[in-house]
């Protein structure tokens, strides 16, 4: 009889950001079998055209399929504002039927629409992802009385991503970025990045205690584990030996050291080739 082979939920993001996401979904459902890509090679993608953007997605996309995934979660609200679309409407039903890609950005936005009582929710995310207006598109249709405020954080992913999460430069960023959000009183604020969950913390003192943080890392676990539970065809493919591999396009010793710290684990990645 075939043997048959137990597939992998990937993970993507153009950085470490993911990794935040990786660590909520491995706390919540350790039993599955996790696969990782970070695009480090390209990474910002917040910066980039969609037409971009959504090259690079596809090729993630075909290095999970070709790897042993059956399910990707996009941990990339950049990736997930527009490209997703694309690669679920179009991509998927020809090259890959059956196989299935979820985004982080719907749940975020179905959390904030909850938790928000003023109706006022404020979104900072990438460029790219703040002129998708994608935050503004799915919040305002679960709740069109809802006003939604963005602001674009350019700087915050390189300097995340060189590894100076820390320094007083991300705090002079945010006062910078937070400010016009606070100015509309909002009462709810989306880390519309998944590399913003390692400044959480600093975000939260500028803020204020009074503002509800919506963290991809918390919401999209809960969201996947109700989503196996609907689709049990998905879920009985997936491999339970608790592997996880993780994958960058390029290989660094700065990818281990600052990976592990956004894991919460010690990594080892492999380099990927995408194209
Ligand atoms: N972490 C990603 C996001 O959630 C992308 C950051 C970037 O590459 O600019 O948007």
């Amino acid at each position: 009889m075939k043997k048959i082979s137990k597939k992998y939920i990937g993970v993507f993001d153009s950085g470490f950001g993911g990794l935040t996401i990786l660590q909520g979904i491995v706390k919540a459902l350790p039993q599955y079998d996790y696969m990782y890509l970070g695009d480090t090679a390209r990474v910002p993608y917040g910066t980039r055209s969609t037409d971009v953007i959504y090259e690079f997605t596809r090729q993630a996309i075909d290095f999970f399929f070709q790897n042993g995934c059956t399910l990707v979660i996009f941990a990339c609200n950049t990736a997930s504002s527009d490209a997703l679309r694309k690669i679920q409407k179009d991509y998927l039903p020809k090259k890959y039927p059956g196989k299935r890609v979820l985004g982080v950005l719907i749940p975020a936005a179905e959390e904030a629409a909850a938790q928000t009582v003023n109706s006022r929710v404020g979104v900072i995310a990438t460029e790219a992802t703040v002129t998708s207006n994608a935050f503004v598109r799915e919040v305002t249709k679960l709740n069109p009385r809802i006003s939604v405020f963005q602001s674009a954080c350019p700087l915050l992913v390189p300097i995340i991503e060189a590894g100076e999460y820390n320094s007083i430069i991300v705090d002079l960023m945010l006062k910078k970025y937070l400010r016009p959000l606070t100015a509309k009183k909002i009462d709810t604020l989306i880390l519309g990045c998944t590399h913003y969950g390692i400044i959480k913390l600093k975000i939260k003192k500028v803020v204020g205690k009074k503002v509800t943080i919506i963290s991809e890392s918390q919401v999209v676990p809960k969201k996947l584990k109700d989503y196996l539970a609907r689709h049990p065809e998905i879920e009985k493919t997936l491999g339970k030996g608790r592997k996880r591999i993780f994958y960058s396009t390029d290989l660094t010793e700065k990818f281990d050291r600052l990976g592990s710290i956004f894991f919460g684990q010690k990594i080892k990645a492999k380099k990927a080739l995408l194209s």
